[in-house]
């Protein structure tokens, strides 16, 4: 089995001026299939840019990405959108749910792009829902849940395809503390039982500590060597390693 995702060697400048420093430079990694992979990096460093790349939503200055063995630089826009909705998941940090939609209508909505009926996937989408403790909410509209139920919400989403990848970017960046481990929680037992690989990048070392495996953009180049990997990761053990290298 090839990696799910394989990176090489990615750069991504912003600034095509000569001179200018890339947002992402040398970025290389491989994430397995039913992996738990963490990117941290502080505000700015490239997280949502990668994340993007990686989705095909960008493209890169330089480098290649081959999501589930094919190269995304070789295929046709129309490919790279069907390959995305086929194998990705994306949880945003603002939640991005439809608020005329409710519950059902929006965790049912990429079975609609994906051109299926939503009303033939009914029982699947209210067991997503009820497994992620939203059960009796249903026909519900967004803005009457919590942020965390918005994101649990936008998780059953990204799952109701089947898509193998989930990509989430600082998920918990707009939840309290006791909401934010509830949604990693899920993640983690996501990944656990029905064996989706999870890519979560943050800059919350407490979301880290849920991952096999830490790694740390640092000014743009992914810092392998100081990779860090789980189980029994700790909030201090990550501090430590973000004190070592200075972000
Ligand atoms: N579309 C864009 N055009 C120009 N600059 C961008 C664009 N997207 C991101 N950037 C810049 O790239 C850098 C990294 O941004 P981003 O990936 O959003 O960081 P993070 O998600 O880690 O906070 C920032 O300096 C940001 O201003
Ligand atoms: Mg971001």
């Amino acid at each position: 089995m090839p990696p799910i995702l394989q990176v090489r060697e990615l750069y991504k400048f912003f600034d095509k001026r000569e001179g200018a420093s890339p947002v992402l430079r040398d970025v290389s990694f491989a994430v397995e299939a039913g992996e738990f992979v963490c990117i941290m990096g502080p505000s700015g460093s490239g997280k949502s840019t990668l994340l993007h790349m990686l989705s095909g939503l960008d493209s890169p200055t330089a480098g290649s990405i081959e999501l589930s063995g094919k190269n995304l630089k070789t295929l046709s826009d129309g490919e790279r959108t069907l390959l995305r909705r086929a194998q990705i998941g994306y949880v945003f940090q603002f939640f991005n749910l439809m608020p005329n939609l409710n519950l059902l209508e929006n965790v049912g909505l990429p079975l609609a792009i994906q051109g299926q009926h939503p009303g033939d996937h009914a029982e699947t989408i209210r067991g997503l829902l009820a497994r992620l403790g939203l059960q009796g909410k249903e026909e519900q509209f967004p803005h009457q849940l919590s942020g965390g139920e918005m994101q649990r919400t936008s998780i059953a989403r990204a799952l109701a395809g089947g898509q193998p990848l989930l990509l989430c970017d600082e998920p918990t960046g707009n939840l309290s503390q006791k909401a934010g481990a509830e949604v990693m929680a899920f993640l983690r037992q996501i990944c656990d039982q029905d064996h989706k690989t999870v890519v979560l990048v943050t800059h919350n070392p407490r979301d880290a500590t849920f991952a096999d495996r830490v790694l740390f953009l640092v000014d743009g180049a992914l810092d392998q060597e100081h990779a860090l990997r789980g189980p029994g990761l700790t909030v201090e053990r990550i501090h430590e390693q973000l004190a070592a290298l200075h972000i």
